[in-house]
């Protein structure tokens, strides 16, 4: 991934400059309005639901609760950035397809940068291991099984 200064944003690895009226804007609203990233979902606006889940650095960020100044000097990806260029889908956004893991899809950018967070740290998970790593995480559709169906079959794809 690409670093960025601090004045700037590395976003799905693209660098970008922010002005000074950006960087007092909601990451979220920064996102999706002025970027056109619209897979971050804003659930809650409290960060309770986990629905606008981001990567900050490979970690996940609740982007409703924060401001574009916090993450400046970092690299972002959010749910357009983790799909291979080439137009395939990531083996964890095929997971999902595969195992019924998407019903409403309110939730799943969250969920699978949640989970690939998880993943790329516990290629080896138990099923109550990914359970817990999504417990933040709300779906009011699925009943999650078939979330963590999804994610323990995309874990082998994590292993080197
Ligand atoms: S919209 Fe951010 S956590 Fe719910
Ligand atoms: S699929 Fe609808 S909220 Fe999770």
């Amino acid at each position: 991934m690409k670093s960025a200064a601090a004045h700037d944003l590395v976003i799905n690895g693209r660098s970008l400059r922010v002005s000074a009226r950006d960087r007092r804007k909601s990451l979220l609203t920064y996102l999706r309005e002025d970027l056109d990233l619209t897979g971050a979902k804003r659930g809650c606006g409290i960060g309770a639901c986990g629905a606008c889940t981001i990567l900050v650095d490979n970690k996940p960020l609740r982007a409703c609760r924060t401001l574009v100044a916090d993450v400046l000097g970092h690299g972002l990806t959010t749910i357009e950035g983790l799909a291979p260029a080439d137009g395939g889908l990531h083996p964890l956004q095929q997971a999902f397809i595969d195992h019924g893991a998407i019903q409403c899809g309110f939730c799943t950018p969250g969920m699978v940068l949640t989970a690939h967070a998880f993943l790329l740290k516990h290629p080896e998970p138990s099923r109550v291991d990914v359970r817990k790593s999504i417990s933040a995480n709300l779906c009011r559709c699925t009943g999650y099984q078939q979330i963590i169906d999804a994610i323990l079959a995309a874990a082998p794809s994590y292993r080197k």
